[in-house]
């Protein structure tokens, strides 16, 4: 991308926002220099709908951060995300060809993994390894150079929609930029701000956007479980437009002034003023009423999540509890809320290892942003140790999955 050597650009296109980060990942952490932002108006629930909206947003926000960071973004690592995206559990064998595991033997064995039937309109994004067992030897992490005559590799494997990865492309090839990876964006969000404790302990991260949220559940340092559920931000706010009858942009606004997700906590006589819709004059209103309705909004939210969490099967595992990211978990006491419903200790993630801009990037909104300049960097370990990704649609040539694989064993 950057003409500055190691510089990468992240390209986080959601229902809300379009956001693109640059910055440098090394051994000592993450430098942010440069960060552009545009809002999204042709996204629907984390899907693009309409290209020439989607393309003017990507162009602005990178011009932002390229006037920033005083670069060219040429490529970027690009998010996905929406309701097209299914998590589904797969496995696949091979003979050891030459007496012990090799590269090439892993790599046979993941490709296998893969295979699994899908409908002609869909795609594997990613297959992430949880163990291999080689002949009756099981739970191994990294089976090079074992000796054994059986190789067995369990993964999740992660497929989306082949339409909503061309779209994602073509949007930005006409914004003037190539698009180098694609990555599910709650898994960059993962990346970003769980520690190697916390996946191998047990924990759900929870990603609340606009218009969709998506559930991560690791477990044993591995993926488990995702789903995206189509609730997020965005419901809260139309939520507030019906409720107090408000046009929507003055019920965003009022939701992230005055909103909070637990109703007790906010006081009667406290007192909001509220546009109305057309001409008529604006009202004034209990901060209470507005909370009353945010909070219906939000326990569904996690009762969903719940759900998801015990569907998953690890519900009894989660030792390091939940972590919140996302535009939408900055609504005020959100996690008691979460705490309550879900009945497990929850914390907001905040992207960690920035050391440069960190009062820009270091919130829950820019997780996503922070995992995919990771995941495209050259210190992304975090990302591609637990995430094999192989090529799709996008061309992502096989030779870098072999060279991903030399650089961790
Ligand atoms: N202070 C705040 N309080 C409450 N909600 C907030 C606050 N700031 C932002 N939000 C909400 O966060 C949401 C945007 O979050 P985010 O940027 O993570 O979404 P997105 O990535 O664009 O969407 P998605 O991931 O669903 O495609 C919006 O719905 C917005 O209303
Ligand atoms: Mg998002």
């Amino acid at each position: 991308m950057a003409k500055r050597t190691g510089m990468v650009a992240a390209l986080d296109l959601g229902t809300a926002k379009t956001c693109v980060v640059v910055g440098e990942v090394g051994e000592r952490g993450i430098e942010v220099c440069g960060i552009g932002e545009a809002p999204s108006r042709g996204l629907r629930k984390g899907a693009i709908v309409h290209v020439e909206s989607t393309v003017q947003a990507i162009r602005k926000a990178v011009a932002e951060a390229e006037q920033m960071a005083r670069c060219e973004i040429r490529h970027v690592t690009a998010s996905i995300g929406g309701s097209h995206v299914r998590g589904l559990s797969s496995h696949g064998v091979v003979a050891v060809r030459n007496g012990e595991v090799s590269v090439s033997d892993l790599s046979r064995v993941l490709d296998a993994a893969r295979a699994v039937a899908l409908p002609a309109d869909r795609e594997v994004l990613h297959v992430l390894p949880q163990e291999y067992i080689i002949d009756d030897q099981e739970g191994l992490r990294e089976p090079i150079g074992i000796a054994g005559v059986r190789l067995e590799a369990k993964v999740h494997i992660i497929t989306s929609q082949v339409a909503a990865a061309q779209n994602l492309v073509k949007c930005c090839k006409q914004a003037g930029i190539a698009v180098d990876d694609v990555v599910l964006g709650a898994l960059a969000s993962a990346d970003a701000v769980l520690t190697p404790e916390e996946k191998e302990l047990g924990v759900a991260l929870v990603d609340i956007g606009a218009g969709t949220s998506d559930v991560v559940i690791f477990h044993g340092g591995a993926v488990r479980h995702t789903t995206n559920l189509p609730l997020g931000g965005q419901h809260l706010t139309n939520d507030i437009a019906a409720g107090l009858r408000t046009p929507t942009v003055e019920a965003e606004k009022i939701k992230r002034r005055f909103g909070c997700a637990r109703a007790a906590l906010v006081e009667r006589h406290v007192e909001i003023e509220v546009p109305s819709v057309g001409d008529r004059e604006p009202r004034v209103l209990s901060r209470h009423i507005l909370c009353e309705i945010i909070e219906p909004r939000v326990e569904e939210i996690f009762q969903l999540v719940a759900r998801e969490i015990i569907r998953s099967g690890y519900e009894e595992v989660l030792a390091s509890g939940v972590v919140l990211v996302g535009g939408s978990v900055l609504l005020d006491r959100i996690t008691d809320v979460a705490e309550r419903i879900l009945r497990l200790p929850v914390r907001i993630g905040i992207p960690h290892h920035v050391t440069a801009l960190a009062d820009l990037v270091a919130s829950p909104i820019h997780a996503a942003s922070i995992g995919l300049l990771l995941a495209g960097g050259d210190g992304g370990k975090p990302v591609r140790l637990h995430a094999t990704r192989t090529d799709g649609l996008l061309g992502r040539v096989r030779h870098r999955m072999g060279e991903w694989l030399r650089d961790f064993f």
